[in-house]
């Protein structure tokens, strides 16, 4: 795709707002002239040659996309009429007929991106209205493979269980490495000690799936086929429900994600 994209980012200045801005930039998805930021509070000094403004509608006006990227309980007093363009919201919760009716269009995207955008390593699964055309999707896909990977889903549910999954980004991967330092810190080992060495077990992890795109069921069997020290570890923490916890987390924040869009 050509970078003859005008972006604007309702809430630049947040987490991910800015993060898409800084990974769109670097990919060369828009040029900075053509991208627009808004800000509600401090105006941030960041991603020189686009413009910051605190006015939605001027943004909305000067841009060709419009990205949502404000927190969901800011958006209901959120006032702008797209006036029939693409509008691609990141918004969890918020349904696509929803984000349609408030600001007049009928092309809009809804994406789940996650906080590893900021080193263009996101997952972002997304889904867009009957009306957005091939160039819209395309663009879509423009902005979030500059993002990390992205997958066009089959329904809005299918976006509402993702927000568990992966909108957590970092979340989960870091509960279970809070989990082993907290015990190898038990075990006497020193903290500075035990963080790098379970920081580097997962950096480790990323770099190897990213070169061998490998299943985790695959790599257990093979760790479980080995008999080791890893085997008894994770029969161990099986045994001890491992797996029921985790299902029994992802529910609860599929429910949540369900709720968030109905409250
Ligand atoms: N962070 C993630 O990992 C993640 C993952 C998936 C989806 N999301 C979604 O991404 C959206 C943004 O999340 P975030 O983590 O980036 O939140 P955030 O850091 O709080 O960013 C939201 C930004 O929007 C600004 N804002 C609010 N109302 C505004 C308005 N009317 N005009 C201009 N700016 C306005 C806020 O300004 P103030 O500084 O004044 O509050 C803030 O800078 C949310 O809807 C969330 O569901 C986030």
């Amino acid at each position: 795709m050509s970078a003859a994209i005008r972006l604007g980012i309702v809430g630049g200045a947040g987490w991910l707002g800015g993060a898409i801005a800084g990974a769109a930039l670097q990919a060369g998805v828009v040029r900075p002239q053509d991208l627009a930021l808004s800000y509600r509070s401090a105006r941030p000094d960041r991603f020189p040659g686009a413009l910051w403004t605190k006015d939605n509608q001027a943004l909305a006006d000067r841009s060709d996309v419009i990205l949502l990227s404000v927190r969901p309980q800011d958006w209901p007093a959120l006032a702008i009429d797209a006036k029939d363009k693409l509008v691609v919201s990141v918004m969890a919760g918020i349904r696509l007929a929803e984000i349609g009716q408030k600001h007049g269009t009928r092309r809009v995207a809804r994406t789940l991106p996650n906080a590893a955008a900021e080193v263009a390593r996101s997952y972002t699964p997304w889904i867009a209205s009957g009306d957005a055309t091939g160039q819209d999707r395309a663009v879509v896909r423009a902005i979030f493979s500059a993002c990390g990977l992205e997958d066009e889903v089959g329904s809005e549910r299918d976006i509402d269980y993702l927000t568990g999954l992966t909108g957590s980004g970092p979340a989960f991967p870091a509960l279970l490495a809070n989990a082993m330092m907290r015990h190898a810190i038990a075990f006497g080992l020193k903290p500075e000690v035990a963080r790098r060495a379970v920081n580097t077990v997962l950096t480790g992890t990323g770099r190897l799936l990213d070169l061998k795109d490998a299943s985790p069921a695959d790599t257990v069997e093979a760790f479980l086929g080995y008999r080791g020290t890893t085997a008894a570890a994770i029969e161990t923490m099986r045994d001890a429900g491992f797996d029921e916890a985790v299902a029994k987390g992802l529910d609860a924040a599929f429910r949540k994600s369900i709720a968030m869009g109905e409250a």
